[in-house]
């Protein structure tokens, strides 16, 4: 048991201390070290447990494309339902052996990811759970648990299926007094809040990918071209990028639309003289990006809309300028509100500036103050509502948001989406490449 532990803690140690060797090496190696690292977060008289979702019907006999709850996928890679997750830093004796690391999981169906290797703990049958936990639980008094997790809890110790109700942790705490149950969540998101470098590399591929979406978008749209048409080209040119998946949905919002923040349905055709927010990001290999670019339906600017523009952009600047390791996370949005005040929109602010970004879109994390290795947004935005009698008509219903993914570094920053075509020169001219 004690080399077991030692060999968790060397991999561990190996992570945090030389993760540019772990960067682009072996994958399955990186997920024991974070499996090592979220063990070295429990005492021993905790365990945790995370469940895969549920698969979701979406009509007859149709279901919703699977993915991987994040905290799962982050320790184990797999993206395939019916698996379950323990970690257990008390250990599980087996046979001659005592587990730390418990993979509930059956071999792969065709299509589905090959179970990783485990080198670090055992892969089970998914029948053995009742017994293994039945037998762990008396010894606990904190469990962790996704939210999947919570919902098979019930299934395991009453034996009767449930489902997840607001209060099923406390009626299952009372179940088993002595027993605490928590979110697993934060103890993961210290370790999600700073990547790696093969997850950086995961990131720039979704950039990329992203990046080649936007572009066809510029290329295409002119007065009349739908939001839904500049949705498809976007989409088109991730998944020819090596896109898998959208990271969230596409927000396309052209005229009003572009005030409405999670706007999601994107069937308005342009007009002349609008701007549109196409605020979208590829999914790659599980990670996200997360990018934002505001164009002029008819391929320039007005003068009202560019001033607008560039305030945003300055605003944005003095994000990316403010994020650099050590930096208070409210300082993000302190900078941008001081621009875009100073420029007289002040009034027309509607959300924080900046989120982590990694196999969420809005990514486990703590938002205090800024580390190398973190990656996050930058992306003030100024929304004048349509009939907004403060500000003289040519700029009511503007709405402009300009979003780049940034990696915190020992130096300051680094835009991992700098190369997305951004300023207005940049913008009126890929426009005038019309496709
Ligand atoms: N796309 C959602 C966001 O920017 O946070
Ligand atoms: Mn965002
Ligand atoms: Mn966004």
């Amino acid at each position: 048991m004690r080399r077991v532990g030692l060999v968790l803690w060397t991999i561990a140690g190996c992570l945090m201390f030389c993760s540019r060797s772990v960067a682009g090496g072996d994958p399955a190696t990186e997920w024991a070290a974070r499996r090592a690292l979220a063990l070295g977060r429990m005492d021993t008289s905790s365990a945790m447990v995370l469940r895969s979702p549920e698969v979701r019907m979406r009509n007859a006999d149709v279901n919703y494309r699977f993915r991987q709850e994040s905290n799962l996928l982050y320790l184990t890679g797999l993206n395939r339902p019916s698996v379950t997750l323990v970690l257990a830093p008390a250990g599980v004796m087996l046979h001659d052996t005592v587990a730390h690391v418990l993979l509930f999981a059956r071999a792969g169906e065709d299509g589905e990811d090959p179970l990783p290797a485990i080198g670090d703990g055992v892969i089970l049958d998914p029948g053995r759970f009742q017994e293994i936990m039945s037998g762990l639980a008396g010894r606990l008094s904190m469990l962790y648990v996704n939210q999947a997790g919570v919902a098979f809890m019930q299934d395991w110790l009453s034996g009767k299926p449930m489902f997840l109700e607001r209060d099923s942790r406390r009626e299952f705490e009372q179940r088993h007094p002595g027993l605490k149950v928590k979110n697993a969540g934060p103890v993961l998101a210290v370790l999600r809040q700073m990547k790696s470098g093969g997850e950086v590399g995961e990131i720039r591929k979704a950039i990329a990918a992203t990046d080649t979406g936007l572009r066809r978008a510029m290329q295409r749209c002119r007065p009349g071209t739908n939001e839904y048409e500049l949705q498809a080209e976007i989409e088109y040119g991730m998944a020819t990028a090596g896109a898998q998946a959208q990271s969230f949905p596409s927000i396309i919002g052209s005229g009003p639309n572009a005030l409405i923040l999670h706007y999601e349905l994107n069937r308005r055709a342009t007009r002349a003289g609008e701007v549109v927010v196409m605020d979208v990001g590829a999914e790659v290999n599980g990670y996200a990006a997360d990018i934002t670019r505001t164009i002029p339906v008819s391929g320039n600017f007005t003068a009202a809309q560019r001033k607008v523009y560039e305030t945003v952009l300055r605003a944005q600047q003095a994000v990316i300028a403010t994020a650099r390791p050590g930096a208070l996370w409210k300082s993000l949005d302190a900078a941008a509100r001081s621009v875009i005040a100073g420029a007289g929109f002040g009034a027309f602010w509607q959300h924080s500036v900046s989120h982590h970004l990694g196999l969420d879109v809005h990514d486990a994390g703590v938002m205090d103050t800024l580390r190398a290795g973190m990656v996050i947004t930058a992306e003030p935005g100024i929304y004048i509502p349509v009939n907004d009698t403060t500000v003289t008509a040519e700029y009511r219903g503007i709405g402009v948001r300009i979003e780049d993914d940034v990696l915190i570094t020992p130096e300051g920053s680094e835009v991992l989406s700098a190369h997305v075509p951004k300023t207005v020169a940049e913008i009126e001219q890929l426009m005038k490449t019309k496709r």
